[in-house]
C-alpha cells in the first residue's frame, strides 16, 4: 500500500513512485469476483430504434430534472459508437477545473466555468458570446476552483457565481438581468453549481461546509431574483431537529448544500442532499446534527420540509449527503413504486420511496467498507462499528473506508431504464484518521483532523455498473486515477464517461466491454452529454483537469496532465459539418460593463485625465490603447469599482503574469491610474 500524508491545507509529501501514465486500463478488465448476473433479462441483444430525424436538445442539468441522465437517442450506438470522431473543439480560455455540464437550447450550447458564461453554435462550435465574471481574489472554496452549469427556464439563463453572485442573464447576448447576493464570501460561502427551476421557483444551494458555515437553500422568483424563501439546513434551538444539537455547535453546524437537487413534478417535491456538520470531528458536535448527511424533500414554493432521511448521524468522515438524489421508478419486492436512490459517499447505495422517505434498500455497493457494520433497516441508522465509536471516545487514530472522497464523489452517476442499472464512478481509497481540537475562525478551513490517505496499488476506482435494490456490481471498470467526470447513457445502449487523464470512454451498457475511447487535451472531470441537431446526433464533453482529487490526493501520476478547459464535441465523422467558410466566422462577443459605453474625455478630473495619460505610456502594449483589450490580457473595463486596495497591491506588487510597478510609478500615479481605471 502506498501512503500519501496530508496534513490539513499545508503541503503533502508523496510518497509513491512516478509510473507510467495513469489510466492504462486498456482492456476491460471485469473483476470477475465482483461480477454479478442481474436477475433481470439485461443482456439480450438491444434493438436498435430506427434513426429519427427529431432535434434532441439537452434541456436541464443532470438532462432531465430526475437527474437520470438517459438519453432517449439511438443513432450512436454500440454498432457504430468505433467511428465516432471530433466534430469541433472549442478552448474555453482557462485553466481551472472544468466540471460544467453543458446544457442544448434549440441548437445553442450554454457551458460555463469559474468565470464565464459561452453561448456556442452546437453544430459548428463557433462561440457566439462569451460574458466575464469578476470576483474578489480572496474567494475562498472547497474544493477546487470550478462551476457545474447553468440553467435554462422561460427564455432566460441563471448560473451561481463564487463569490455567491445568483444572475439571471439573457441568453441572445449574456447581458444580466438581474444580480442576487446570497451569502458573504468572507464567512467561507461559495456557489458552484447550477441552479434548479421547480415549479416557477428558482432553488440554489451553497458550499462552505468546510468553512463553518451554517448554509441553507434559497428560492427565488426567476423573474425578480426577490427572495421567496430561505430553508436552513441547521435548525435553531426549539425548531424540529434544534434539539440533536448541543449548545450553540448550530450556529457554524455546515450542512452545505452544493450540488443541484432533483424535482418530481407529479409530487411537486423537490429533493436535496445536505452535506457533513462542521467540523468534521464528530467529538466536537455531538447529537445527530440535523439536517447534515441527509435527503430533503420540500415544497419548491414555500421551502417547506415534508420529509427528511439521515444517512450518516454525527459524521466524523466528511461523507455528505449531497450525492445525486436520483429519481426512478422500479419494482421493489415485486411492487412498482416512485422511489429515490443515492449512491452515498459513505459507501452505501440507498433506495428510498420519494413520496413518504421510508427507507427501502441499503446495500453496501463499494469492495471495502469499516466504518458502520451494516444499516438497521427497522430503525434506517447505521450501526457504527467499533472502530469508530472508540476513534469519538479516545481520539485515536483509526483506519477507515471508504475516506473522504466516498464510495462514490459529486461525479454525477446515471440510470438506465433498458438496463435497470446505475453507472457510477466509484472510489477505492481509504484514510488513516485522527481527531484533533480545532478553534473556528470565519474563513479558515474548520475540519479538526488530520489524516492520511491509504493509497491502494491500483486501481483506485472503478466505473461501475450497480443493480439499485442490491447495490450488487454487474460489470466494472477499473482504472488506475479514479475517474471523476460521471457518466452517461443512452438508449443505444451505450454508457460514456470520461478519464482524469483525457480519454473519453464508451462502453456498451449492458456488458461493460470498451467500444470506444479518444483522448482530449486534458484531464476530464465533467459529465457528458449527448444531443441531436439536424438529423445528425452528437456526444458533448469537457476537458480540463482540477476538482476535488486533483486538489487533494497529491497523485503524482496527474502532474503530467496539462490544464486547460476546452469543450470537445464527436459525431459520426461522415464528413462533419463543423468546416464554417473563414467570413463566416465573426469574432466572439465578450461582454464587459463598460465596453459599450461612450467616453467623454471633457468630463474627466485631473486625476483621471493624469492616469489616461500614463496609461497609455505604461499600460497599454499590454492592455490595449483605451484599455479596449482584444481578450486575451485582462480586460481593465471590468475592474470592479471600490477595491482600489486590491487596484494599488497588484500594480505595485505585480500579479501573475504582469510585472510590479512599485519601483517605477509612485503610489499618487498608481492612484491616479485607479481613477482612470474605473472612470
Ligand atoms: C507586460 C504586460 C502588462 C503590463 C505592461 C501591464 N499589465 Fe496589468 N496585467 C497583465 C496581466 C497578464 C494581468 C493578469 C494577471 C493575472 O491575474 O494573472 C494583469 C492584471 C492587471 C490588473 C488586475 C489585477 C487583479 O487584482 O486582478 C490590474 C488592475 C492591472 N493589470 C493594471 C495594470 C496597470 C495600471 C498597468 C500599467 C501601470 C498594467 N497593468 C500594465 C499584464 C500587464
Amino acid at each position: 500500500m502506498k501512503k500519501i500524508v496530508f496534513f490539513l491545507m499545508a503541503t503533502f509529501l508523496v510518497a509513491c513512485s512516478d509510473d507510467k501514465a495513469a489510466t492504462e486500463a486498456a482492456s476491460s478488465q471485469v473483476n470477475e469476483a465482483a461480477v454479478v448476473v442481474p436477475e433481470k433479462e439485461v443482456l439480450a441483444e438491444n434493438s436498435v430504434e430506427p434513426v429519427t430525424e427529431a432535434d434532441v436538445s439537452v434541456p436541464f442539468y443532470g438532462v432531465a430534472q430526475n437527474l437520470q441522465r438517459f438519453a432517449e437517442v439511438t443513432q450512436i450506438n454500440d454498432k457504430n459508437v468505433h467511428s465516432l470522431k471530433p466534430a469541433w473543439v472549442l478552448s474555453m480560455g482557462d485553466n481551472r477545473g472544468q466540471s460544467t455540464q453543458p446544457i442544448v437550447i434549440d441548437g445553442i450550447m450554454y457551458a460555463t466555468n469559474h468565470n464565464s458564461t459561452f453561448a456556442i453554435d452546437a453544430k459548428t462550435g463557433r462561440q457566439l458570446w462569451k460574458s466575464m465574471i469578476e470576483y474578489p481574489a480572496d474567494t475562498v472554496t472547497c474544493c477546487g476552483i470550478t462551476n457545474r452549469g447553468v440553467t435554462y427556464h422561460d427564455g432566460v439563463l441563471y448560473r451561481a457565481t463564487l463569490d455567491n453572485h445568483v444572475l439571471a442573464m439573457d441568453p441572445k447576448n449574456g447581458t444580466i438581468i438581474w444580480d442576487e447576493v446570497a451569502a458573504d464570501v468572507k464567512e467561507g460561502f461559495s456557489m458552484t453549481s447550477a441552479p434548479l427551476v421547480a415549479n416557477g421557483v428558482l432553488i440554489t444551494g451553497m458550499s462552505g461546509g468546510e468553512f463553518g458555515v451554517r448554509a441553507f437553500i434559497d428560492g427565488r422568483d426567476p423573474k425578480t431574483g426577490e427572495l421567496l424563501w430561505r430553508f436552513y439546513t441547521i435548525p435553531e434551538p426549539g425548531e424540529p431537529g434544534g434539539d440533536t444539537w448541543e449548545g450553540d455547535d448550530w450556529k457554524r453546524g455546515g450542512g452545505p448544500t452544493w450540488l443541484i437537487g432533483s424535482y418530481d413534478k407529479d409530487l411537486d417535491l423537490v429533493y436535496w442532499g445536505v452535506g457533513n456538520a462542521a467540523p468534521w470531528n464528530a467529538a466536537m458536535h455531538p447529537g445527530d446534527n440535523l439536517y447534515t448527511n441527509s435527503i430533503i424533500a420540500i415544497r419548491p414554493t414555500t421551502g417547506e420540509l415534508v420529509w427528511h432521511y439521515q444517512f450518516t448521524p454525527n459524521d466524523p468522515f466528511d461523507y455528505d449527503g449531497v450525492n445525486d438524489p436520483m429519481l426512478i421508478d422500479i419494482d421493489i419486492d415485486g411492487t412498482p413504486r416512485k422511489v429515490l436512490i443515492q449512491a452515498n459517499r459513505n459507501g452505501y447505495f440507498y433506495v428510498i420511496d420519494r413520496v413518504t422517505g421510508e427507507l427501502l434498500k441499503a446495500n453496501q455497493y463499494v469492495d471495502k467498507l469499516n466504518w458502520a457494520d451494516g444499516i438497521d433497516m427497522e430503525t434506517g441508522r447505521p450501526i457504527r462499528a467499533e472502530r469508530v465509536k472508540n476513534m469519538i471516545a479516545t481520539g485515536e487514530q483509526t483506519e477507515i473506508w471508504p475516506s473522504a472522497f466516498g464510495g462514490k464523489n459529486v461525479a454525477p452517476m446515471s440510470f438506465s431504464p433498458e438496463t435497470g442499472l446505475a453507472y457510477a464512478n466509484t472510489f477505492n481509497i481509504g484514510w488513516k484518521y485522527t481527531p484533533v481540537q480545532q478553534e473556528y475562525k470565519p474563513g479558515i478551513f474548520y475540519i479538526g483532523m488530520t489524516f492520511e490517505w491509504l493509497l491502494p496499488d491500483e486501481p483506485k476506482g472503478y466505473l461501475k455498473a450497480i443493480e439499485p435494490t442490491t447495490g450488487k456490481t454487474v460489470w466494472q471498470f477499473p482504472s488506475t486515477i479514479p475517474m471523476n467526470g460521471g457518466t452517461l447513457v443512452t438508449k443505444g445502449n451505450l454508457v460514456f464517461s470520461g478519464a482524469q487523464t483525457g480519454e473519453l470512454y464508451a462502453f456498451n451498457a449492458k456488458t461493460g466491454e470498451k467500444l470506444w475511447e479518444f483522448r482530449t487535451s486534458s484531464g476530464i472531470i465533467a459529465p457528458p452529454i449527448t444531443y441531436q441537431l439536424d438529423g445528425k446526433q452528437y456526444i458533448a464533453v469537457v476537458s480540463g483537469i482540477g476538482g476535488v482529487y486533483n486538489a487533494f490526493s497529491g497523485d503524482p501520476k496527474l502532474k503530467n496532465v496539462n490544464a486547460g478547459g476546452s469543450i470537445w464535441v464527436f459525431d459520426l465523422g461522415e464528413g462533419s459539418n463543423s468546416t464554417v467558410a473563414a467570413e463566416t466566422i465573426l469574432p466572439p462577443v465578450i461582454k464587459s460593463a463598460k465596453a459599450d459605453v461612450v467616453d467623454d474625455e471633457t468630463t474627466w478630473s485631473a486625476s483621471v485625465k493624469h492616469g489616461a495619460e500614463l496609461y497609455e505610456q505604461t499600460c497599454s502594449h499590454c492592455h490595449g490603447v483605451k484599455m479596449k483589450t482584444s481578450g486575451t490580457t485582462y480586460d481593465l473595463r471590468t475592474f470592479p469599482e471600490g477595491q482600489k486596495e486590491r487596484f494599488m497591491n497588484s500594480v505595485s506588487n505585480g500579479k501573475g503574469q504582469m510585472p510590479a510597478w512599485g519601483e517605477k510609478l509612485s503610489q499618487e500615479e498608481i492612484s491616479d491610474l485607479y481613477d482612470y481605471v474605473v472612470h
